[in-house]
């Protein structure tokens, strides 16, 4: 298991306000992923993979108005997963939820498959393209076929301008958000360093890859963007 020194205590004690400041659309985007997920879930029974769970923001948002669906949460961070499990405590769906401290290769082996997966904010912090494909595979290989998959991860190509533009647009949402602007540049270097970007067509190529098909950009928020697909 890797242990991902990204989201230590601090920064998981930050992480409600700041992932709304740099992705401003944060909550209207699990609204969006949920329509979808209940278009194609309907009303039966279905279990839902999600990759970083991180503070549990896929599970406080999909769980208690989803009532006949359950959850298993993969994250290797410690200190998220622990606030990921306070709020599943509170708003009362843990018997519907099982945290996984660890990667998707810390799954327990089952002969079931999922009937849908998220991968929200985590590709971009995994800098080998082959370590990419292999979480996109090994994603797909816990889905029954024909099961939604959604992907949203920073994308451009940080040689082109059109990416220089878009990071100018985060920047205004970190100083609108509160930060001084003499500090932002340092910050938001400080961030970029952090985080691997490949260009829209890679993404979309690593999908396809991996065994997902019908592979469509639905989202785009600064520089972030988010795929839905379904595994072959
Ligand atoms: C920016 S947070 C996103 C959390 C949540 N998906 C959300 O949108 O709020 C990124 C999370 O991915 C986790 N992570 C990093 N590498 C991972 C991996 N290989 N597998 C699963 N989770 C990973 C981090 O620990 C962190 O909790």
């Amino acid at each position: 298991m890797t242990k991902d020194p990204t989201f230590n205590s601090a920064m998981a004690a930050t992480y409600e306000k700041n992932s709304r400041i740099s992705v401003p659309t944060y909550d209207a985007l699990f609204a969006m992923v949920q329509s979808y997920y209940r278009l194609q879930l309907g009303e039966q029974a279905a279990s839902l993979l999600v990759i970083g769970a991180g503070t549990g923001n896929e599970l406080s948002a999909w769980g208690p108005s989803n009532p006949t669906w359950t959850f298993t949460g993969v994250d290797p961070s410690e200190e998220m997963l622990k606030i990921a499990k306070y709020k599943v405590v509170e708003l009362g769906f843990e018997s519907r939820v099982s945290l996984i401290h660890g990667t998707i290769d810390d799954l327990p082996q089952s002969d079931s498959k999922f009937d849908a997966a998220s991968c929200i904010l985590v590709l971009h912090f995994i800098n080998d393209i082959q370590e990419k494909l292999n979480l996109l595979v090994s994603i797909k290989n816990k889905l029954k076929s024909g099961a939604p998959f959604v992907l949203v991860s920073a994308y451009g190509d940080r040689d082109n301008s059109e990416l220089q533009d878009r990071m100018q647009i985060w920047k205004s949402f970190w100083v609108e958000g509160g930060r001084e602007l003499s500090e932002t540049d340092e910050m938001i270097s400080h961030a970029l360093a952090k985080l691997s970007f490949l260009p829209e067509t890679q993404i979309e190529g690593l999908l396809a890859e991996a065994g997902f098909t019908k592979i469509t950009r639905f989202y785009s928020t600064g520089i972030m963007a988010g795929w839905m697909c379904h595994a072959e």
